[in-house]
C-alpha cells in the first residue's frame, strides 16, 4: 500500500487554509493509504517559541487533528520530536545538501527578507528536515497546500541524490497530493494572496474561532469600492471572498453574489455577512469537538504514545537501511 506522510507546524490554532490545504485530505487518506501524520514541532523552532507556548501549541494541534476526524487507530498520529530518527536522517542528508540550492528556495528567501535578524541554519536547512520527515517512512504521497510544492521538489532531489551516491533504491519519490486536482491556496481576508497567520490574526479564520469573532473578522475583510461597469473582473481582494464562498457556501449562494457583482447590484456588507454565517455553519461542529477534546490531557497522551510507537517502527527500519548503505556497521 502506498505510504503517505504530512505534517503541520504548531504555531497556534489551525486555520481554514490548513484545513482545506492539508487536514481535509488527511482525514480521507487515512482510510485509503498507510498514513503518517505528525505535528512538526522541530520545524517551529526556527522562530524561537518559548517553551510554554510550544507545549500548548502542540497540544492544541493534536486536539485539532482529532477534532477534524483523524483516527489514531487508522493512521500513525505523532509528534515529530518523539522521533529521534528524524533528526538523525536530517543530519545525514545535510552532508549532501548544498548552500547554493538551499539559498535559492523561495520560502528561505522570503523569511530571510522578512526576518533579517534571524537567518539561522535551521531556516536554511528547513527543506532538508522536511525531506527527512517524508522519506524516513518512504512516502510517495504528501498532502499539502500549494505553498509546499517547492519543498516536495527538494525532498525528491535529496532522496534521489542519496540513492545515486550510495547506489541504492532506499527512497522512492514523494509527490505533493490533493484529492481531485491541483494543490490549493486558500486566500486571506485582508486582500493577501494566502491565508496565513504571518499577516495577522485578522487575515485568518481559525477552526476554533467563535461565531462572534468570525462575524467581526468578516466585517473587516478587505473589499473595494464596488463594480461600476457590468461584467468586469473582481479585484483580487473581492475575488478572495468569492473563492472563500465557493468553499463554505451553497452553490446557489455563490451564484447569487456572482450575478449581483456582474450586474453591479452587489452589496459587499450583505456578502460578508452571508459568508460569516456560512463559515460558522461549516466550522461549528469542528469547534465543538476541539473544545471537548483539548482538555482531555490523558486521552491526548495516549494518542501521542500510540502514534510515536507506530512511527518509530517504520522510521527505525528505514534508518537501519540508511546506516548500512552509508557504511555504519557494528563492530560489536
Ligand atoms: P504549515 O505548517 O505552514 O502549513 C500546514 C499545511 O497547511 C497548508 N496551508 C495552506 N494550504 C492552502 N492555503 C493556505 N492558505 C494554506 N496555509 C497553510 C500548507 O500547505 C501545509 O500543507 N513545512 C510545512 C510542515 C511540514 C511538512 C513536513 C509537510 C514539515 N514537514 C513534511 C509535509 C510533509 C509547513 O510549514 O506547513
Amino acid at each position: 500500500m502506498e505510504i503517505v506522510v504530512s505534517g503541520i507546524r504548531p504555531t497556534g490554532n489551525l486555520h481554514l487554509g490548513n484545513y482545506m490545504g492539508a487536514l481535509k485530505n488527511f482525514v480521507k487518506m487515512q482510510h485509503e493509504y498507510n498514513c503518517y501524520f505528525f505535528i512538526a514541532d522541530y520545524h517551529s523552532l526556527t522562530t524561537h517559541p518559548n517553551p510554554k507556548d510550544l507545549h500548548n501549541n502542540v497540544k492544541q494541534v493534536l486536539a485539532e487533528y482529532l477534532a477534524c476526524g483523524l483516527d489514531p487507530e487508522s493512521c500513525a498520529l505523532y509528534i515529530q520530536s518523539d522521533l529521534p530518527e528524524i533528526p538523525e536522517l536530517y543530519m545525514l542528508l545535510n552532508m549532501h545538501a548544498y548552500k547554493g540550492e538551499l539559498e535559492r528556495v523561495s520560502s528561505f528567501k522570503e523569511k530571510a527578507q522578512s526576518h533579517p535578524d534571524n537567518i539561522n541554519a535551521g531556516l536554511l536547512t528547513y527543506p532538508v528536515l522536511m525531506a527527512a520527515d517524508i522519506i524516513i517512512h518512504k512516502a510517495t504521497k504528501v498532502p499539502v497546500g500549494k505553498d509546499q510544492e517547492q519543498h516536495l521538489e527538494m525532498a525528491r532531489t535529496f532522496g534521489n541524490r542519496f540513492n545515486r551516491i550510495y547506489n541504492t533504491e532506499v527512497f522512492p519519490e514523494p509527490y505533493a497530493f490533493n484529492y481531485g486536482s491541483n494543490l490549493v491556496k486558500i486566500p486571506g481576508l485582508q486582500g493577501g494572496g494566502k491565508m496565513s497567520k504571518s499577516d495577522g490574526d485578522n487575515n485568518v479564520i481559525n477552526l476554533i474561532d467563535s461565531p462572534e469573532l468570525i462575524r467581526k473578522k468578516m466585517s473587516r475583510a478587505v473589499t473595494d469600492t464596488g463594480p461600476t461597469e457590468m461584467n468586469t473582473a473582481p479585484t483580487p481582494s473581492v475575488q478572495n471572498l468569492f473563492d472563500l464562498m465557493k468553499i463554505v457556501s451553497e452553490e446557489n449562494t455563490s451564484k447569487h453574489f456572482t450575478d449581483a457583482y456582474a450586474n453591479c447590484s452587489i452589496r459587499y456588507g450583505d456578502m460578508k455577512k452571508q459568508l460569516a454565517e456560512d463559515m460558522i455553519t461549516f466550522l461549528t461542529p469542528i469547534r465543538e469537538k476541539i473544545e471537548a477534546i483539548s482538555n482531555d490531557t490523558s486521552y491526548l497522551g495516549k494518542v501521542a504514545k500510540l502514534g510515536a510507537e507506530k512511527a518509530h517502527d517504520s522510521a527505525t527500519k528505514t534508518l537501519n537501511e540508511v546506516r548500512d548503505v552509508i557504511g555504519f556497521r557494528k563492530f560489536y
